[in-house]
């Protein structure tokens, strides 16, 4: 409506006129060769301007052509990146410079929907490369304007999650200058890198101020919001069922810090990963246990695995019977007596059930 595409108006030419007066003077702002910017987006990536542009004029210099950079070899390349980290930008950059070089005719593609078709380039680089090299109108949405756009607008979705990456690309979209694709790109990345920073943004002197969310409800360092994508780790257990002739077994309890703080289990013994008889029972840790001889059979052939918030537990129970033992001081019948993980409490039920 209208309102809505008045509003889009000012906070683009907002946008537009803070960045003629402050955006930073780049090598690669001074073209629009399609090489030249996709060199520089690709080396931007996950690296601070600062660190990129040495690498970018050293590049430029060395291979002013795509096909300049498709005739070196990849040894070469990599020499020439090294220090810029992410080294598969550099097999990719080069790798597609030798698809343009040979197999284009050296002509960098010149559309949003041809670029992204390229090894190496996302979303983010095609729409930068699309909007300042050949003016298509499509928004780039990068960490800074993630950052902007959740703070301006007070948006809680997670910029991580597949929600949030469609309605934060959208807004972009719908905020941008389509007439000036390419400068109001760089204007909301720059902005975002200048004033709306993670950390301490320059709130005092931002020009969207009197209308931002954030601002207004104190939640500029709450957003923008990332979900947290937790790393579950694989662990193995092997827990020592011990069942003396006297009818009793052992119980430790867990006193370390971490998972089951103060509960009790059997005789624990983690592994990097699952273990068989004979690896387990010439263990130093099996035989220190039961340096007697034993009868040791595998409760659950199938693994168990318990699955926790942070880590799985792959789950093995061995049923070991022996002579008394000077440590098997609980006697079965008051196991129930003991706090104990529910992995542990579910594998009692099916002992108790066999036994
Ligand atoms: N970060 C990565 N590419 C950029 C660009 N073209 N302008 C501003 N910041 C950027």
């Amino acid at each position: 409506n209208f309102a809505n595409q008045f509003f889009q108006m000012i906070f683009s030419e907002i946008l537009i006129f803070w960045y003629k007066k402050n955006k930073r003077e780049l090598p690669w702002r001074n073209t629009k060769k399609p090489y030249f910017i996709w060199l520089s987006e690709i080396m931007l990536q996950q690296t601070r301007v600062t660190q990129g542009m040495s690498y970018y004029l050293k590049f430029t210099e060395n291979y002013p052509t795509v096909s300049d950079l498709a005739n070196a070899s990849e040894t070469e390349v990599l020499k020439m990146w090294q220090g810029l980290g992410y080294y598969s930008r550099a097999r990719n950059i080069h790798f597609t410079a030798k698809y343009i070089a040979h197999e284009l005719n050296g002509k960098f593609p010149s559309t949003f929907k041809e670029i992204i078709t390229l090894k190496g380039i996302g979303d983010y680089t095609a729409s930068a490369i699309a909007s300042i090299c050949f003016d298509e109108p499509t928004a780039v949405v990068d960490g800074n304007v993630y950052r902007v756009l959740a703070r301006y607008f007070g948006i809680q979705t997670p910029i991580n999650s597949s929600a949030g990456i469609k309605e934060f690309k959208e807004l972009a979209q719908s905020l941008l200058d389509k007439t000036q694709p390419g400068t109001f790109n760089q204007a909301i990345m720059d902005f975002g890198a200048l004033v709306c920073k993670p950390q301490n943004p320059l709130c005092d002197e931002c020009p969207l101020s009197e209308s931002c969310v954030a601002l207004q409800k104190n939640l500029t360092k709450d957003l923008p919001v990332k979900e947290q994508k937790i790393k579950v780790k694989k662990r193995y257990f092997n827990y020592l069922v011990v069942v003396s002739n006297d009818d009793k077994t052992i119980l430790t309890q867990r006193n370390d810090r971490g998972i089951w703080q103060g509960l009790y289990q059997f005789p624990l013994i983690e592994t990097d990963k699952n273990i068989n008889e004979k690896i387990l029972i010439s263990s130093t840790e099996f035989i220190d246990l039961f340096p007697d001889e034993t009868s040791i059979s595998l409760f659950n052939p199938k693994e168990i695995i318990h699955k926790l918030s942070h880590q799985h537990l792959h789950t093995h129970f061995w049923i070991v019977e022996t002579a008394s033992h000077k440590n098997a001081e609980i006697p079965w019948k008051t196991i129930q007596n003991f706090p104990v993980p529910v992995l542990i409490a579910n594998f009692l039920v099916q002992f108790q059930l066999k036994k």
